[in-house]
């Protein structure tokens, strides 16, 4: 009797565990230039508290460089291609999820977990996408919800002290540290003065500036080693501390509210650093992302490393994993294909020790600006790297924010002025070939392109069956590009076809 009453208590304890929460912190346009990453110039002592309370993953990608693409790839577990996210969703450029999506805060809320947005939200349509509290940038200033942390701490603490014994998710978008110089160039060019104290910058009560000079910061492979991009440089850094700061200011009110035992933390970024290589491509610079996962269940992972390769992709199925929910059976338009995630949990079981490791990592872009088509599509393993640029004769195409950055002027300027110190050309930068395979184990800057090399055809193969196996599985309309078309409805509707366009591609 006894022995069985204290199981009934044991599983009772056990499913009061499995009823913890999520919360998930994602970083604007942060790569993996920080401390975290052992790039000691940039300072982040709060992402370094959150690590010895977690595991942080040395190799994971977002699916695209692109911030609503990415955000709706996190929130659904599909790649833009197939949840319907081409592009930036705000003002023209207009873009949407489909309607028939299932993403996470739907399915969590409909499986009585209350959900939360606050700050940068950049998704829609406001019905696949709805969380039961939300403070965005629908109805605040962005400013305010995504870089404010006193705000976000207001925010934070309202929606921990509603009364509500539900489990919660909660998604913390900071619009940190973002570029700022196309839409607030008053506030410098990452927004680094916005709430300084200084005159006219306002103060945020939370955040205590860290100023950084031109000559401290590590100016990365990708970047030009110019005095103007150093400048640059500094100014992100003390935008990184902000949103460090703010990752601080979160983790203290989950402590307050007594819920940091309790709940699953995920910090990730949408895509890599807004500099040239990184962000809108689909080279490291813009894939590679920092994640830390801290999970209070699984305090033997605290304060690790690993090298497993892990996606974006991988957090709808963590998320599910944590709560003990199934993801749903549907099918989308005409299909009859069910859709499947292609993640998997980040989560250890007690049994199963080790880490989910990926073979292989995919990426799927389409656009970002509506006037930027450039699709790629590409799959790496651990070693090597495919990138098929689905448009390749087309100029690589440049968004309105990293055009107007003093860093991608002075590159402009250099290059008519044949004084341009970088590791690439302009017209390199432009003009990319329909394949680049890379060799990442002898050329991580991915600098030599083997796609043409007779003693890698083997690899380019194996690689870009996987990637046409992987768009196939994921519904990519893009499956035949760019030298056949696709056939999947009418007299093809059961076996989908590619036919050749005979255009030499
Ligand atoms: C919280 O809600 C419960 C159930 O609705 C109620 O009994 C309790 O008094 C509430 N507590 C507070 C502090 O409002
Ligand atoms: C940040 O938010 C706090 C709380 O709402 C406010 O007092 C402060 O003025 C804001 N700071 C800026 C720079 O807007
Ligand atoms: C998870 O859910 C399944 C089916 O809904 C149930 O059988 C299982 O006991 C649950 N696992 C835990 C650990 O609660
Ligand atoms: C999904 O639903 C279809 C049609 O109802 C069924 O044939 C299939 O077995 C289901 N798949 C899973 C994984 O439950
Ligand atoms: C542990 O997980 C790995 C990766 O998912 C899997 O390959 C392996 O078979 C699992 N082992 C056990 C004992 O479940
Ligand atoms: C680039 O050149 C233009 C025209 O000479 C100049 O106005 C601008 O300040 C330069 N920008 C940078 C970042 O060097
Ligand atoms: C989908 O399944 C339905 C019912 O099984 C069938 O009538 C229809 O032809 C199928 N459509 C496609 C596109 O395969
Ligand atoms: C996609 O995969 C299905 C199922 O394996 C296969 O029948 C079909 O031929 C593939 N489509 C293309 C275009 O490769």
């Amino acid at each position: 009797m006894l022995r069985i009453t204290i199981r009934i208590v044991l599983l009772m304890t056990l499913s009061q565990q499995i009823l913890g929460n999520v919360v998930i912190l994602l970083a604007d346009d942060l790569g993996i230039e920080t401390e975290l990453y052992g790039m000691d110039a940039c300072k982040t002592p709060h992402l370094m508290s959150l690590a010895r309370r977690g595991v942080v993953h040395e190799k994971t990608w977002t699916v695209v460089s692109s911030c609503s693409p990415s955000r709706a790839s996190i929130l659904t577990g599909l790649p833009p291609h197939q949840n319907g996210m081409y592009g930036l969703h705000q003002g023209y450029h207009n873009f949407q999820s489909f309607t028939q999506v299932k993403t996470i805060s739907n399915i969590l809320s409909d499986s009585g977990i209350r959900t939360g947005i606050i700050g940068k939200k950049h998704v829609g349509p406001n019905d696949v996408y709805k969380f039961d509290y939300e403070v965005t940038e629908e109805h605040y200033p962005i400013m305010q919800v995504g870089r404010n942390i006193t705000l976000i701490r207001d925010k934070v603490r309202e929606f921990l002290s509603v009364n509500d014994s539900r489990p919660f998710f909660l998604y913390v978008g900071f619009h940190d540290p973002h570029r700022c110089g196309h839409t607030n160039p008053e506030f410098g060019q990452f927004c680094e003065k916005f709430g300084n104290g200084d005159p006219e910058m306002g103060t945020i009560p939370d955040w205590t500036p860290v100023a950084y000079e031109a000559d401290q910061v590590h100016v990365p492979y990708y970047v030009q080693d110019t005095p103007v991009a150093r400048e640059d440089l500094a100014a992100q850094y003390t935008t990184i501390s902000r949103l460090d700061q703010g990752v601080g200011v979160v983790l203290q009110e989950l402590e307050r509210a007594g819920a940091l035992e309790e709940t699953l933390i995920l910090f990730t970024s949408d895509n890599g650093s807004p500099y040239p290589n990184g962000r809108t491509n689909t080279y490291e610079p813009g894939l590679q992302v920092p994640l830390i996962v801290s999970s209070p269940r699984d305090q033997n992972s605290w304060n690790t490393r690993t090298n497993e390769l892990t996606s974006l992709l991988d957090i709808v199925p963590t998320v599910l994993d944590w709560f003990n929910i199934s993801y749903l059976n549907y099918t989308m338009f005409y299909y009859n294909m069910t859709v499947t995630l292609t993640g998997r949990t980040l989560l250890r079981d007690d049994v199963n020790t080790t880490w989910f490791n990926h073979k292989y990592i995919y990426a799927s872009h389409n656009l970002h600006e509506v006037t930027m088509y450039y699709p790629m599509r590409s799959v790496r393993t651990a070693r090597f790297k495919l990138i098929h640029n689905l448009a390749h004769r087309m100029p690589f195409p440049i968004d309105q924010d990293f055009f107007i950055s003093d860093v991608f002027q002075d590159i402009l300027n250099r290059s008519l002025a044949d004084d341009l110190p970088w590791y690439k050309t302009l017209d390199d930068y432009y003009y990319r070939p329909q394949f680049e395979l890379f060799d990442l184990k002898i050329d991580f800057t991915e600098k030599n392109n083997m796609a043409d090399n007779p003693h890698y055809k083997k690899v380019f193969h194996k690689l870009f069956n996987h990637l046409h196996k992987w768009q196939n599985i994921t519904q990519d309309p893009w499956l035949c590009s760019p030298g056949g078309v696709l056939q999947d409805s009418g007299d093809y509707a059961d076996e989908h076809q590619c036919f050749p366009l005979y255009n030499g591609l």
